[in-house]
């Protein structure tokens, strides 16, 4: 086992392009500000963890940057790139995959319509294709082998995702942003429905796209989880990001009284690394 961090170069350090860079961003829903000054910074190869009491605003966070909200302002960067991503579509085309909360799964279709949505494999071009013909032995192959990449255990792919457990529809969201993630994959409470082996298998998961270089965001109320897979936290409080710090030099605890503003959190440019502190 190696020690997370031990033997990687910290990429927040680094001098290179964030795969996302989000500045500013408000929305609000009629009179509720439910974001008004949220930012995030992710690099390749780094998994941040996105943390916050109930309410602080992080699902409508994610759902801005991945196209199922529009922001009242901010600016998105991808790769460097200033980016309006304006539907869901729009993120995916740039490599950004996403596990809501509410998973956003159609309850009336079968697994690998879902695992497959918005980009199913078509049979033939033309006449086919507008007719919307799939190969439908194909996307159940590639589900099966995506579903046991996760571990999900599944009576069929051909199962009704509205008769399937929490668990089991949780996988299925995640296994889709992970087979399809190619640059940033989100994950908002991606293990909140999951026992305690599958948890793992996802901590596994994330672990493995943030080797590949993928720039992950996970959500999670579980400070278990955050110490084990996360590099750095941004933690947000009444729709602001309010600060930032690099998960080797804090406890659990530090967390939470990060989360409830119990211990003021300092800025992670500003927090020293243990090294540094040591001299
Ligand atoms: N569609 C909506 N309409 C009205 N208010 C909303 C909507 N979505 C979120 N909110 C409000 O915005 C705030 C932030 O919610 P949310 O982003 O879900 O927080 P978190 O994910 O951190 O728990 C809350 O006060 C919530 O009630
Ligand atoms: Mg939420």
């Amino acid at each position: 086992m190696t020690v997370a961090g031990a033997d990687r170069i910290d990429p927040s350090r680094s001098t290179a392009v964030p795969e996302l860079e989000v500045t500013g961003v408000a929305k609000s829903f009629g009179a509720v500000a439910a974001l008004r000054n949220a930012s995030l910074t992710v690099y390749s190869g780094e998994v941040v963890g996105l943390l916050g009491d109930n309410g602080a605003g992080k699902s409508t966070f994610v759902r801005c940057i991945t196209g199922r909200l529009h922001p009242d302002s901010g600016t998105i960067k991808v790769a460097g790139e200033e980016k309006r991503i304006r539907s869901p579509e729009v993120a995916r085309a740039l490599g950004i995959e996403v596990v809501h909360q509410d998973l956003a799964l159609v309850n009336s279709l079968d697994v690998a319509a879902n695992l497959f949505m918005g980009r199913e494999i078509v049979h033939g071009a033309g006449f086919f294709s507008r007719l919307g013909l799939l190969k439908k032995r194909d996307m159940r192959k590639q589900a099966q082998a995506v579903l046991e990449q996760v571990g999900v255990k599944l009576p069929s792919v051909s199962a009704t995702v509205g008769d399937l457990s929490g668990g089991q529809r949780q996988g299925i969201a995640v296994g889709r942003a992970v087979a399809w993630g190619q640059r940033v994959v989100l994950m908002d409470e991606p293990a909140a429905a999951l026992g305690v082996e599958q948890a793992q298998h996802v901590l596994d998961l994330i672990r493995r796209l943030r080797d590949q270089g993928i720039a992950v965001v996970m959500i999670s109320h579980n400070m278990e989880h955050v110490l084990k897979v996360c590099d750095r936290v941004v933690v947000m409080r009444r729709g602001e990001s309010i600060g930032s710090a690099r998960v080797p030099e804090v406890t659990g605890e530090m967390l939470v009284g990060f989360i409830t503003g119990a211990i003021p959190i300092p800025d992670a440019a500003q927090v020293p690394s243990s090294s540094e502190r040591m001299t």
